[in-house]
């Protein structure tokens, strides 16, 4: 596979520090946008530098300072965002606007992956408040793109193991709880928070309604075990054992 220079905005997060590490592994040249506005995290801070120490070069840049950005997106030929849409931390999946003006201006962008890496967006346009907010942001972005006419792809993840598996799909926890699990209902559930109440309407998309199950791939979509038939698969009984 050929080579490419990859620029990784969102690279400290949780899944942005994944993909900077596989992009490194891959032999891709890296680029990691730092912000500015980290200023005294220090755990950002090194994790920035870590990159760098594993080859990554950094990239100031802001997303208060349109032409930060353009400058950064200028230096590659592909940019992946990882932007939080996580909303017991931060949600700012909109800021990506901001980038894909970016990408737009520049115009020497062969391939934009936004922040999704979620459930497809495209097949959610029913969901339930206020949780639909995750999918129609996603909706807004990508239609910013295609407008736009950049080429993207859109990494569709259904659910991650490492919040979904070790917790045996409970809210609120990320552990195997010890005495008791619930079984889900339609959703409809009093006394969370927005955060709750968001987590609680995907739990009923994906356990009581099948969303992540219930439809064919379709034309235009790869099934990603096909792309990628050389990563090997970590069963579920393997996987928990890491919470023994
Ligand atoms: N399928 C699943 O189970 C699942 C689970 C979790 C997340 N996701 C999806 O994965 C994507 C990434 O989520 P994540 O959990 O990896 O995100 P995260 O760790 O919460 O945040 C990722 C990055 O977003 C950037 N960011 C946050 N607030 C910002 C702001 N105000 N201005 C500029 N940058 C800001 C930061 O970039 P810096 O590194 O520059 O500080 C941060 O490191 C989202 O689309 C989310 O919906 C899916």
């Amino acid at each position: 596979m050929g080579k490419s220079k990859v620029l990784v905005v969102g690279g400290t997060g949780y899944i942005g520090r994944r993909i900077v590490k596989a992009s490194l592994a891959e032999g891709h040249e890296t680029y990691v946008l730092q912000r500015p506005e980290i200023g005294l995290d220090i755990d950002k801070l090194q994790i920035l530098l870590s990159f760098k120490k594993q080859g990554a070069h950094l990239i100031e840049g802001s997303f208060n300072d349109h032409k930060s950005l353009v400058d950064a997106v200028k230096q590659v030929d592909v940019v992946i965002c990882t932007m939080s849409g996580v909303h017991f931390r931060s949600h700012n999946i909109l800021l990506q606007l901001k980038l894909v003006e970016a990408i737009k201006e520049a115009g020497n962008v062969k391939r934009f992956l936004p922040s999704e890496f979620g459930m497809d967006p495209a097949r959610m346009g029913h969901a339930l408040e206020p949780g639909r907010v995750t999918f129609d942001e996603k909706m807004v972005v990508r239609k910013a793109i295609e407008e736009a006419n950049i080429p993207f792809t859109y990494v569709i993840a259904n659910c991650f193991a490492g919040y979904f598996v070790g917790n045996l799909s409970q809210l609120g926890r990320l552990t195997p709880p010890k005495d008791k699990v619930y079984l889900y209902g339609d959703g409809n559930v009093k006394g969370f928070d927005l955060a709750g109440q968001v987590g609680v309407g995907h739990f009923y998309h994906i356990f009581y309604e099948g969303c992540l199950t219930n439809f064919e791939i379709g034309e235009g979509s790869e099934e990603a075990s096909k792309l990628y038939p050389q990563v090997e698969y970590t069963r579920m009984d393997d996987y928990m054992k890491i919470y023994v």
